[in-house]
């Protein structure tokens, strides 16, 4: 395994470029591989379906809008579609950043919309829960992974987790859902997410984000990162690694008692 750059607070960095050891072509090669031509189509579908929820956010509010997403559009993200190879791996990706050989006894997938990360996390995880605010996602999401005895769904908010949920996972793994929460999104609401969040995990329990990035002018990609330092700057966690890869973020984050 190749070793990667580490600060004197002990967190690793990982970004795009060429790993040290690692041959310019070749690891450009292996970078380009991950997108077909036809991957392109997934972005516009995303935008279609990002800006259709922003219209019934302000018409009929938040779950309402998510609900409508998964009823309008069936799978809203083509997260689960075959057409397209992007999402699968990253969701592969993001998996690989958990800590290597570390099994878990309970994760949360939050905001797991169909599920498609939930059963990847089964392989690594005594029980895996998920949890959407959309009732269309938990149900289309149970169905897909009903071969998973393990892994279970529940409709829940991230802005109203249930106490009974605290201390009762190791690992919760969020994906590409915080810049879903009701605008603004302030600081002030970002450290409370980060806050309950960590409230759910026992001791030694790790805290996985992983949010879309472009590059850093752009708006929604400061967005992810504001979404990242919120959940690195809070007391609550240590940032163990983060690694930035096209098109997204990861950030694996040690809860701290
Ligand atoms: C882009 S999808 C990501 C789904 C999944 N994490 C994945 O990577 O495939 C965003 C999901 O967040 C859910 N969501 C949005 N706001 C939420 C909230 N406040 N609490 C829980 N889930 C939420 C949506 O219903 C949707 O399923």
């Amino acid at each position: 395994m190749v070793a990667l750059p580490e600060t004197a607070n002990g967190t690793v960095t990982d970004r795009a470029g060429p790993q040290p050891g690692e041959r310019g072509l070749r690891a450009r090669w292996r970078r380009a591989r991950f997108m077909a031509p036809a991957d392109i189509g997934l972005f516009l579908r995303s935008a279609k379906t990002d800006g259709a929820i922003g219209r019934w956010r302000g018409e009929v509010g938040q779950r309402a809008a998510f609900e409508n997403a998964y009823g309008t559009f069936g799978d809203p993200w083509a997260s689960g579609s075959d057409r397209y190879r992007y999402q699968g791996w990253k969701y592969d990706r993001v998996v690989d950043c958990l800590p290597p050989g570390r099994r878990f006894s309970r994760a949360l997938d939050l905001g797991c919309g169909l599920g498609l990360l939930s059963t990847r996390l089964a392989a690594r995880a005594d029980a895996v829960v998920g949890m959407d605010i959309a009732q269309a996602a938990v149900d289309r999401a149970a169905a897909r992974a009903a071969a998973h005895a393990h892994v279970s769904f529940r409709q829940g908010d991230v802005l109203d987790l249930p106490r009974d949920l605290d201390g009762q996972f190791d690992l919760v793994v969020i994906a590409d859902t915080l810049y879903y929460l009701p605008p603004p999104i302030t600081p002030a609401l970002l450290k409370g997410v980060a806050a309950r969040v960590a409230d759910l995990l026992a001791p030694g329990g790790v805290c996985l984000l992983a949010n879309h990035y472009f590059f850093a002018a752009d708006p929604e990609s400061r967005l992810s990162r504001r979404i990242h330092e919120a959940f690195a700057w809070s007391p609550r966690f240590h940032l163990v690694r983060e690694s930035r890869r096209p098109f997204y973020l990861v950030s694996l984050l040690d809860h701290q008692p």
